[in-house]
């Protein structure tokens, strides 16, 4: 990877709005996960496109259904977050992440790889991200996990023609990232022992999610099932019935619905973060 093929962003968040400010237009199609996450539905959202959604299993995306949908609705844009989904927690398998690059390299699709967590595995294997097999695509990271959140730090990757306009939507947006920030990362970047402190906070995000988890399924009916993610800290909780925190959540989150939902939708998840 090359320098030129890297903006610094405020935070990736920054990166998703940029994303959808360069590419979208009203009644663009776009693939997302469903669940996805939600503020790149208020992000894009903006834009007026018309979502599509695949559902996401314990691997991943079906590959069929990927090719169904890419044929049939030939979305500009798909959205993933293949490590540490938010809000399910579940992450994409090796054969998965290869299979989606497979299918998407014959296709006009621009794959669009969120990955804010990918750094806090604490279970399983590290696998390379999709654009590993796939090549040109978009990848945004962020030090939001691993540094802090409140410094607004990420970047987003790109091939020189897209970044071009990247660049040009940001400069339009705030002219660039506040060098203060940038000058922080890159002294802790260069005089800490960053693995050291991956290592740590690696084991304080497992703890935390140990205890989420036994809570969980403690406190809850028994037949509402949970993910049991092998990094960072979010729970998914998949329910077609109504249990106590989402009867709770229920009349919030409905004002919001039209921004949340990502159609086709049928699976209510609640996502939990201790
Ligand atoms: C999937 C996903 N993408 C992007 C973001 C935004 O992260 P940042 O703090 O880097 O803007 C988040 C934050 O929760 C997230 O969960």
């Amino acid at each position: 990877m090359e320098p030129e093929e890297v903006l610094v962003t405020n935070g990736s968040q920054q990166g998703l709005d940029l994303v959808g400010k360069i590419f979208l237009n009203q009644n663009d199609p776009v693939l997302v996960e469903r669940p996805t996450y939600l503020f790149v539905l208020q992000s894009f959202g903006l834009y007026e496109p018309i979502f599509h959604s695949l559902p996401l299993g314990q691997e991943g995306v079906d590959v069929l259904d990927l090719q169904e949908v890419l044929n049939r609705f030939r979305p500009k844009l798909f959205y993933a977050v293949p490590n540490f989904q938010n809000p399910t927690g579940t992450s994409y398998s090796l054969e998965c992440r290869k299979e989606v690059a497979r299918v998407l390299k014959g296709s006009d699709t621009v794959l669009v790889e969120d990955d804010p967590y990918g750094e806090i595995r604490f279970l399983g294997e590290d696998h390379p991200p999709v654009k590993a097999f796939l090549g040109e695509s978009l990848f945004l990271g962020s030090f939001s996990r691993v540094v802090s959140p409140g410094i607004r730090l990420g970047w987003v990757t790109a091939p020189s023609e897209v970044m071009d306009k990247l660049v040009t939507a940001k400069q339009a947006s705030d002219l660039h990232t506040s060098l203060l920030s940038q000058m922080i990362i890159h002294c802790y970047l260069s005089d800490y022992d960053v693995e050291a402190h991956l290592k740590r906070i690696r084991s304080m995000y497992k703890r935390k999610r140990d205890l989420m988890v036994s809570l969980i399924k403690d406190e809850f009916p028994e037949d509402v099932k949970c993910t049991e993610p092998g990094g960072e800290c979010s729970c998914g909780l998949p329910s077609r019935r109504v249990c106590p925190p989402w009867s709770y959540l229920k009349e919030p989150l409905r004002r919001r619905w039209p921004l949340y939902q990502a159609r086709p939708s049928s699976l209510k998840i609640l996502k939990i973060t201790p």
